[in-house]
């Protein structure tokens, strides 16, 4: 897939999410095959204030490239002011604007999906940062109960200079329920010259597929399945390639991603930054014994206890 002029060597990306993809897990999806991978989201009014611990989300490293960083406003001048400083700071390849998150604490001041109600300014955000930054600009949207509406945005965000879109299937309004509707993907597809992201819903090889092939998107972004299973990328990548199930050892293969996952945490000075226990049960989602070995995490008093009880369900699980 290409953006703007950069070569994405594929076109199965991470979702950007707020609290989960950090360094080291953007990392471990990388080496299982995702494509790009954005930071969390990035307040433009923290960047503008030099808030350290929200400028801090935007670190990478080499491994990462191309890089992604999201950022999040309201409106087109301090958000410029923060893209350019991030251009400076992080040098992405990549500054893509939400305007999906449905969030109280983004849309209560106006940002993130909030702003899908008001066209122009959206216009204006996308233009303001495509015209006066050297780096692409790409914008990830949810749809509008509408279809016409939405594709009105759709057309508005290209038109404004964006290098590519990613469009997740549900509206402000449902926030993660129901399920996401890629008639109005497909149709934006259609319609746009940019490239279009299919996003919501994808879990596995199969609806990774059928996502594809059905909204005729350029790529797919996959969000909460990865979540614990950076290795859902793998699955994916090889189903696509071969059109075959990747067989693989479930119990084991999770066991040795957290502890990697652990590991690269502490590589990078990260471990303080998240909530280890939380982290932990992801990684546990959808396995044998699982609720079991969550109530071991939830007592657990360090890494040590946690991983013992991971291997134990290993074991049960042979
Ligand atoms: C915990 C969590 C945090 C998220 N944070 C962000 C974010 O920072 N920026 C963003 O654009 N979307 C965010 N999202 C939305 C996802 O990027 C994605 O659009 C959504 O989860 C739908 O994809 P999925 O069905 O594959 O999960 C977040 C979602 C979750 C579950």
């Amino acid at each position: 897939m290409k953006i703007a002029d950069l070569k994405i060597p594929g076109n199965i990306l991470l979702a950007p999410m707020s609290n989960v993809t950090n360094l080291p897990f953007r990392l471990m999806c990388r080496k299982y095959g995702a494509s790009l991978t954005y930071s969390e989201m990035i307040s433009a009014d923290a960047v503008i204030y030099e808030n350290k611990k929200t400028i801090n989300r935007g670190i990478s490293c080499e491994d990462e490239r191309p890089l992604g960083i999201q950022i999040f406003g309201n409106s087109p001048e301090t958000m410029i002011k923060a893209a350019l400083r991030i251009e400076e700071i992080y040098k992405p390849e990549i500054i893509d604007i939400n305007f999906g998150c449905p969030a109280k604490t983004l849309t209560k001041d106006g940002c993130g999906s909030a702003l899908l109600s008001s066209p122009e300014l959206i216009h204006d955000i996308v233009k303001e940062l495509s015209e006066n930054l050297s780096t692409p600009v790409t914008a990830k949207i949810r749809i509008l109960q509408d279809m016409e509406n939405t594709l009105e945005i759709a057309h508005l965000i290209e038109s404004a200079g964006a290098s590519a879109i990613t469009v997740h299937g549900r509206t402000r309004q449902q926030q993660y329920s129901g399920k996401a509707n890629h008639d109005y993907v497909r149709k934006i597809k259609q319609e746009l010259s940019i490239p279009v992201i299919a996003n919501g819903d994808i879990v596995d090889e199969i609806s990774a597929q059928q996502t594809l092939e059905y909204t005729e998107c350029d790529g797919i972004m996959i969000g909460r399945a990865a979540m614990g299973n950076p290795f859902l990328f793998k699955r994916i990548s090889h189903y696509l390639e071969t059109g075959e199930l990747l067989e693989y050892k479930q119990c084991s293969q999770r066991v040795a991603d957290i502890r990697e996952y652990f590991s690269l945490l502490e590589e990078h000075e990260l471990m303080h930054t998240v909530h280890v226990k939380a982290q932990a049960q992801w990684f546990t989602r959808g396995m044998k014994n699982g609720r079991h070995v969550r109530k071991n995490i939830d007592v657990a008093k360090n890494i040590d206890e946690i991983l013992l009880s991971l291997d134990r369900m290993c074991k049960d699980a042979n």
